[in-house]
Parts: C-alpha cells; sequence; structure tokens
C-alpha cells in the first residue's frame, strides 16, 4: 500500500478513497485498496459485478462496501480530476 502511489502523488485509488470517504476504523483498507488495483490493473473499466465479484472475500466490519464500490467505479470512469490530461 506505501508504493501504491509516489511520494508527491496519491494513487487515484487512494485519492477516490478519501474523497468519497471510505475508511471507518481503516482495519480492512489496505486490503480494500489493494485489491482494487489489482482488480483496475487486470480490468481497467469493470462493471459493477466485476467490482463486487473481485472484492469478495474483503471483509469490511464497518460496511463500507457501497463507498468502495463508489471509489472504484469514480477511478474506473476516469471522472477524478487527478486524472484527467494535464492534472
Ligand atoms: S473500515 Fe473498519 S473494517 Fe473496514
Amino acid at each position: 500500500i506505501e508504493g501504491l502511489g509516489d511520494q508527491d502523488r496519491l494513487h487515484a485509488l487512494q485519492a477516490a478513497w478519501i474523497e468519497q470517504g471510505v475508511p471507518q476504523c481503516g482495519y480492512c483498507q489496505s486490503g480494500q485498496i489493494m485489491s482494487a488495483a489489482h482488480l483496475l490493473a487486470s480490468n481497467p473499466s469493470p462493471s459493477r459485478d466485476d467490482i463486487v465479484t473481485a472484492m469478495t472475500g474483503n471483509i469490511c466490519r464497518c460496511g463500507t462496501y457501497s463507498r468502495i464500490i463508489a471509489a472504484v467505479e469514480s477511478v474506473a470512469a476516469g471522472s477524478r480530476p487527478d486524472q484527467q490530461e494535464g492534472a
């Protein structure tokens, strides 16, 4: 997780996690983000079902699932401002 972004810039998923207010207690979040990164590396345009399937097995006792899906979808759609060309 520490190597996902770089020193000057968060990875798009990390930024989306913050934007969506995903983390609650934080316990599961490293695994959630790394699973999402793996998904997007192999499938840059996943459907909602693809996201749900890929994230299955990452248990979040705080119930952040809907926010996780929203964050992954925002990155997959390229809708984050830091993903725009020239940003
Ligand atoms: S944020 Fe608390 S377990 Fe996922």
